[in-house]
């Protein structure tokens, strides 16, 4: 069989529809056609109709390989992904490169615009999903994930599929919507071609080579052709024919930042801290960031910890072990590169296999019980309350290795050029028995100004955006640390000609301590660049007061906004904030929008669908 290969380039000025359209169609031409169509567009292009924007030559949002055959049909495979944080669709491109490079003619579809009809259509299906919240899909994999769960769900017997789950081990409900929508789409009839991957944080090689492995099954088997398309995907999506420049910065290469400054927000008195911390990003490749993007940050195991971890061993600090193939001392490897300050269960199960304690095993079967026991508690408690003789080479390999921590970005690159600036909550609590500090959060509060660099990278949100009309109007709700990203929005605003509406609903505890950045605020709020601001301080009154509180109370207008086009943000605590906030604005549309409580859910849900109701939570 002769294969002819044609690489199409689309600009980003096609929406996901019209790429849609535009790859189905053209895979079903013959080579004539291609020519015919080719010769057309280029006669209209000389034209100056307007044309030339589908075959630009500039570099694509995506780039299809569009495979023609002569006559003998080709396999084709839908690669569908739910993704929050980016992971899962960076993966999405790598299948959709593997599988062009084996004459495979994949689409690439994001669950978020997939039309949940077409499912019962799809001849060879490839799924990629992660898990958030608390074991649930992330927003763009919910439609369809509940659509697999529903009545309307249709026969798939004749879909062949694969899963890749994405999540982190250390959470209870670990890769659940993979395993959800494997099950499902075997109980709906699929079948099931490759054994689903559950990938850990650091996935790269297992996915890797689960993709290498599981795309072959979609074509048979059978490699059809090999000439590997020229362009490769970065990370940002976008396809180049170069190699990206070596000193980018990224989560595997991190840049150490210098820091510009560490200030104290709270008032005197207060029994809690919050940090803003400013770093230079300066001539940084990779360090671009929007409002909206996270940093990730590489802590370091704070001294104290590492010597409680170095005293309930006995063991040396001295004695080497291996971590990564690298021999080192074991207090660098307890300082630098593993978790000392939460357990989770992945490590508590390496722990059993190892050192086989009766009790603990016991306590692990109990979901609830051990779900209590782990929050909260360090390594320093499980090797106290479940002893053993530890070596200093098993506890390396039983501890997870030192995860990067997130942090809204609270500044905008516009008004701060060369700036990244975090705002940090310090995590401080007492549980069974000891003062225990978060790793990250003590570890900025400890740096130096002078002398530290901050090991950091961008994590880009495109979840969480301004709208692209800087006249639309935006409510930005947040607790606490919640308020980071929206103080990165309104610097952003400050700057725009012609600024919409904006409305900032804040709560934390208390308002002589806790007005987070308050004279920046009434700052903007003289400016301009911000409209309204309502504020709840829980620990002020008799009765407790909270955002969603301040959200009621200004019912009629927050509708009033809404009905305008307002966008919605809701940033912070993911466990109660994020969900009375969502709450209360269903409660407000069905009483203002003389809704039934359905119509109100339905209201706004379709908020978060067309992207005018984001969330930033944790
Ligand atoms: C997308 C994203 C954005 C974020 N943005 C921000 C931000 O802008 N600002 C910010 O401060 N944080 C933010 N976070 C949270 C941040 O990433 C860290 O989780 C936080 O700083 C704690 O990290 P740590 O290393 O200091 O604590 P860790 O060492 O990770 O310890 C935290 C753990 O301690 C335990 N714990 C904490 N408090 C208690 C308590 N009272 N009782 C019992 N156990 C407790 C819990 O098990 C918790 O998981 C964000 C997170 C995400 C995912
Ligand atoms: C707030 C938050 C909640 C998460 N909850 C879970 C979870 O319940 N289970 C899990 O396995 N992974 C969980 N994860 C880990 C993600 O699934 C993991 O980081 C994954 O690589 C993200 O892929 P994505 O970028 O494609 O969304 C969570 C991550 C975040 C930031």
């Amino acid at each position: 069989m002769k294969i002819k290969r044609m690489s199409i380039k689309l600009n980003g000025s096609l929406s996901s529809d019209q790429l849609e359209l535009f790859t189905s169609f053209v895979a079903t031409l013959n080579p004539s056609q291609v020519a015919w169509i080719s010769g057309y567009l280029a006669g209209l292009s000389a034209q100056g109709q307007g044309v030339s924007d589908v075959l630009s030559q500039s570099i694509p949002a995506v780039a299809t390989e569009v495979v023609v055959d002569s006559g003998n049909e080709l396999p084709t495979l839908t690669i569908l992904y739910g993704s929050r944080t980016g992971n899962g669709e960076g993966l999405a491109k790598k299948a959709l490169k593997l599988a062009t490079e084996q004459g495979i003619k994949a689409t690439l579809k994001n669950m978020a615009d997939y039309k949940t009809r077409d499912l019962q259509a799809e001849k060879n299906l490839l799924v990629i999903v992660s898990t958030h919240g608390e074991g649930v899909p992330p927003f763009s994999a919910k439609e369809l994930h509940e659509f697999i769960y529903g009545k309307r769900a249709p026969k798939l017997d004749g879909v062949n599929y694969a899963v890749l789950g994405l999540g982190d081990s250390s959470y209870f409900h670990f890769c659940k919507t993979g395993k959800d929508f494997d099950e499902q789409l075997e109980k709906l009839g699929g079948k099931r071609l490759v054994t689903r991957v559950a990938c850990d944080v650091d996935f790269e090689a297992v996915a890797d080579e689960w993709l290498k492995t599981t795309i072959p099954a979609f074509g048979g088997g059978e490699v059809i052709a090999s000439a590997a398309p020229q362009f490769r995907l970065l990370a940002n999506g976008k396809a180049t024919k170069e190699e990206p420049k070596p000193d980018t910065h990224t989560k595997k290469n991190p840049f150490l930042a210098p820091v510009y400054e560490k200030i104290s927000l709270h008032g005197k008195g207060s029994k809690r801290q919050t940090l803003h911390i400013e770093l230079s990003t300066e001539d940084a490749p990779g360090l671009d960031y929007q409002p909206g993007d996270a940093a990730g940050v590489y802590p370091l195991n704070s001294d104290e910890l590492v010597s409680e971890v170095l005293a309930i061993t006995g063991l040396n600090a001295g004695d080497f072990v291996v971590f990564n193939d690298v021999e080192k001392k074991l207090e660098t490897a307890l300082h630098k590169n593993v978790e000392l300050s939460k357990i989770t269960i992945d490590v508590v199960n390496r722990y059993l296999e190892t050192y086989p304690n009766e009790k603990l095993k016991k306590l692990s079967e109990n979901p609830d019980k051990f779900k209590e026991y782990l929050d909260g508690r360090d390594i320093v408690d499980l090797l106290q309350d479940y002893p053993a003789e530890v070596t200093a080479e098993n506890l390396i390999k039983i501890l997870r290795p030192l995860q990067p921590r997130y942090y809204s970005i609270s500044s905008s690159p516009k008004a701060c050029p060369g700036e990244l600036h975090l705002t940090v909550g310090v995590v401080q609590y007492h549980n069974a028995g000891r003062n225990k500090k978060g790793t990250c959060s003590t570890f900025l509060s400890d740096l130096s100004v002078d002398d530290e660099k901050v090991p950091v990278f961008i994590e880009s949100n495109p979840g969480f955006r301004l709208p692209e009309n800087d006249e639309t109007p935006i409510i930005m709700v947040g607790a606490g640390t919640g308020i980071a990203p929206y103080r990165a929005f309104v610097q952003h605003r400050d700057l725009a000609d012609n600024k919409g509406k904006s409305w900032l609903f804040f709560g934390n505890r208390n308002f002589e301590t806790e007005f987070l950045y308050q004279t920046e605020w009434q700052g903007f709020l003289k400016s301009g660049a911000l409209t309204k601001m309502d504020v709840a301080f829980s620990r002020d009154g008799d009765k407790k007061l909270y955002v969603q509180d301040k959200l009621q109370e200004n019912a009629a207008e927050v509708f009033q906004w809404l009905e305008e086009g307002a966008h919605v943000y809701i940033c912070g605590d993911m466990k109660k904030m994020a969900g009375d906030v969502q709450h209360t604005l269903t409660k407000i549309v069905e009483k203002h929008g003389v809704l039934s409580k359905e119509k109100a859910l339905e209201y706004v849900d379709n908020l978060q669908k067309e992207k005018r109701l984001q969330l930033d939570v944790y």
